[in-house]
């Protein structure tokens, strides 16, 4: 039998003819009913699958330590290995910091039979007899100190020091084809060496080959360098090739998958946010990087945090966002800066960010090994559930992030991004509590507790953040909001057609840039995506004249995922966002488990109350929230799952 006749086995059951065509129209109606209709090849089709990537080790987000903003190319094997012993020696081990990475500066050059070479005299344990040297000794060191190792490349021929910062040392040498020394023709090959021979866990892949070696470019004319036709684009979505990007991210993943027959390998993609990775970075690795590089500077610091902060639904178990590595212990983040410092730490920890440290563990003093050795903040970003924070409070100068613990509790961080004091205040609210039940919070930096009914008030230094556990009364009983829950909720389709940049990205001056030229571009952070308790937009949920305070914002033509870890029932108030644009359009709701339909909603308008929709959810692993508009613009129709609510 063909693969398709297995596929549609019916088929062999119906004869030709009149009758036979009849009852295949009707057969193909009832299927149509069923699956609510869904057509194949629809995105909007449920599938019954988690489609977020659960491939690889990052069930929590990646703790360890990173030699870039430490050293940037300037690494090498005593440098590495000292961080590594003062990460063991220091409890900091113990605590979960596990990778030590090696950053850009690790290669010498790429043999004529396209095998990889180290660079030995930064890494003498990489020598061998016949020159074709070896990573392996160097990870059999980390490997028996109990940590795991991570290595660098690019998905490019040529990376992003030899683009950007050609007088850099330990740049690779050699001929131009000795020169190549990413991925790009050789990903099979690079990932088999780097992980079955030399036994790596962790790859950081880069993609300045893919975008700095164009015709005409500096690196190229400089005769050095291949040309490379441009795949991405940092500033416009449109002018990058997101299928050819996304299609070699396969290939590294099928690669890591074939040469790590455990399953212990750890895929981190260092695009910036470009090619629309935001949308689909999720499905492929482990962690994605969602801006350009972190800079030793206050507002550099809070550009980074943006891109990943609102980004809630984006993150789960197995796909984390990426807002770079920590700069904690430089610039505006060291010993003297220790408020800047904490808030750095505490902000990347309770938005589930990898925590990678980027200091000279050598020199760094004690009150910073401090900062990253917080027990308390470590467990918040560790927490099982891996629910993001979700922002609770916004505006230019604070804002208030919650993330929902496992057991219950939830953190809290009050982040105020100005350079004067302010007054903030803590509602039961926000953390989604009773407000006529005390709530008991403990601050995660002085360890102190202190409890309030209905607010607290407390002041907030310059850039100050404070960050609590709080245990309160929820407000609902036996119950939890969607939103409280981005880590299950998975914007499998999103309905963003049209990637605008975002407006709410904080822009600031390059260190050392100064004001030449015209300044930074706004940039696409993923506006118009799935929002947790607002619309794509930022505005607060609303269905025919009411508003909900908690909710999913999704544009129209959107499928979200819904992991169900034993809930029994699911509600909900349906409709079209009264922000929405196109007062004309008709929406349809439907939800689904495990692939069956479950409930409809009729076709709603915007300006239409909203529709209850209640499901069983006994024994259902996954449902699926589908928003339908046949021909719509979706970022005209933005719809909300109003009180979305999962019941025991
Ligand atoms: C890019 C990455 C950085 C770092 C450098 C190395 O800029 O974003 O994190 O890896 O390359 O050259």
């Amino acid at each position: 039998m063909s693969v398709e006749h297995r596929r549609h086995g019916l088929r062999d059951n119906i004869g030709t003819g009149r009758w036979s065509l009849k009852i295949a129209c009707l057969l193909a109606t009832a299927a149509l009913a069923v699956s609510g209709m869904a057509r194949a090849g629809d995105p909007l089709a449920p599938t019954g699958k988690w489609s977020a990537n659960t491939d690889g080790h990052a069930a929590t987000p990646p703790m360890g330590w990173n030699s870039w903003n430490a050293f940037f190319t300037d690494m090498d094997e005593e440098k590495v290995l000292a961080s590594a012993r003062k990460i063991v020696e220091s409890g900091l081990a113990a605590k979960g910091y596990r990778y030590v990475n090696l950053d850009e500066g690790w290669w010498e050059r790429r043999r004529q039979d396209g095998r990889m070479l180290v660079r030995t005299e930064k890494f003498p344990s990489a020598r061998t007899a016949d020159g074709a040297t070896s990573f392996r000794p160097f990870t059999d060191r980390l490997h028996a100190m109990g940590l795991k190792a991570g290595l660098y490349s690019d998905l490019g021929r040529n990376t992003c020091a030899q683009a950007y910062m050609p007088h850099e040392p330990n740049l690779p040498r050699g001929g131009v084809a000795e020169r190549e020394v990413g991925l790009y023709g050789n990903i099979d090959r690079d990932i088999r060496l780097y992980f079955a021979e030399w036994g790596f866990d962790y790859i950081k892949i880069d993609g300045c080959g893919l975008r700095a070696y164009g015709e005409g470019s500096g690196p190229v004319k400089s005769g050095r360098y291949r040309a490379l036709a441009p795949l991405l684009d940092l500033e416009t979505v449109g002018r990058s090739d997101i299928p050819a990007v996304r299609g070699m991210f396969d290939e590294v993943k099928a690669s890591l998958i074939r040469h790590n027959p455990d399953g212990d390998f750890l895929l981190s993609l260092c695009i910036w946010g470009s090619a629309n990775v935001r949308s689909w970075g999720k499905d492929v690795g482990n962690i994605s990087r969602t801006s350009d590089d972190i800079g030793p500077d206050w507002s550099r610091m809070l550009v980074n945090f943006d891109t990943a902060a609102k980004r809630a639904l984006y993150a789960h178990p197995g796909s984390w966002n990426d807002p770079d590595m920590l700069f904690v212990g430089k610039g505006d983040f060291d010993e003297n800066h220790l408020t800047e410092a904490r808030s750095h730490f505490a902000l990347w920890a309770i938005i589930n960010a990898p925590l990678l440290i980027g200091s000279d563990l050598r020199k760094t003093p004690r009150v910073l090994m401090d900062v990253f050795g917080n027990a308390d903040l470590i467990a918040v970003n560790q927490d099982p559930g891996g629910h993001q924070a979700v922002v609770a409070f916004d505006s230019s100068d604070a804002q208030v992030f919650v993330k929902t613990l496992t057991g219950g509790d939830k953190a809290v961080a009050l982040l105020n991004r100005s350079s004067r004091p302010i007054k903030a205040t803590i509602t039961s609210g926000h953390l989604k509590f009773r407000d006529d039940a005390p709530v008991l919070i403990t601050d995660l930096w002085t360890g102190k507790s202190t409890s309030f009914m209905r607010e607290m008030t407390v002041t907030v230094a310059p850039r100050e953040t404070l960050v609590f556990r709080a245990n309160g009364r929820h407000r609902l009983d036996r119950a939890a909001y969607l939103s409280e829950l981005p880590g299950l909720v998975n914007p499998a389709v999103d309905g963003v057609t049209d990637p605008q940049a975002d407006p709410t990205i904080h822009r600031n001056v390059a260190p050392g840039g100064g004001t030449h030229g015209t300044g930074p571009r706004p940039i696409y952070a993923g506006w118009g995506g799935a929002q947790a308790d607002a619309t794509p937009f930022g505005r607060e949920l609303q269905i025919g004249g009411r508003r909900y305070g908690e909710g999913i914002g999704v544009l129209a033509n959107s499928r979200l995922e819904v992991r169900n870890p034993g809930y029994d029932r699911l509600t909900v108030n349906v409709g079209v966002d009264d922000s929405a644009g196109d007062a004309d359009r008709t929406v349809t709701f439907a939800i689904y488990g495990d692939g069956r339909l479950l409930a409809t909603s009729a076709g709603l308008r915007r300006g239409a109350p909203a529709q209850a929709l209640e499901v069983k959810t006994v024994g259902i692993k996954l449902l699926e929230l589908v928003a339908r508009a046949p021909g719509a613009i979706n970022e005209r129709l933005p719809v909300a799952w109003g009180n979305a609510v999962f019941w025991f």
